[in-house]
């Protein structure tokens, strides 16, 4: 994906709670608002196919559900400590009128 995909609404992301989403492809993302900003990461743990979203959100972390891996909210990054090693991919995300759009970082 390298063109910008509409995903939502700016007040559909909230501080502390992940919103997931999907794009046009099914490429499953999810957005979090932390600390003033939105980022949107990958939604799905690369050690098993299950959503982050519905994890435990801490601060700039987001823990994997099953087997609590945890990733940066910011960079997609994996932390060490879980099963997973892989980080998750990262996305641009613009804001333009109140709709945000995502697009894969370049
Ligand atoms: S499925 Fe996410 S750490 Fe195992």
């Amino acid at each position: 994906m390298t063109e910008w995909t509409r995903i939502g609404r700016d007040e559909d992301v909230v501080d502390g709670e992940p919103f997931a989403a999907a794009l046009d492809d099914g490429t499953a993302v999810a957005l979090y608002r932390f600390e003033g900003a939105v980022y949107a990461i990958g939604d799905i743990c690369p050690h098993e196919d299950v959503r982050l979203s519905e994890g435990f959100l801490d601060g700039g972390t987001i823990e994997c559900p099953l087997h609590q891996s945890c990733f940066e909210i910011r960079t997609g990054k994996v932390i060490e400590g879980g099963p997973a090693y892989e980080d998750v991919p990262s996305f641009d995300v613009r804001n333009e009128d109140g709709a945000l759009f995502v697009r894969a970082k370049r």
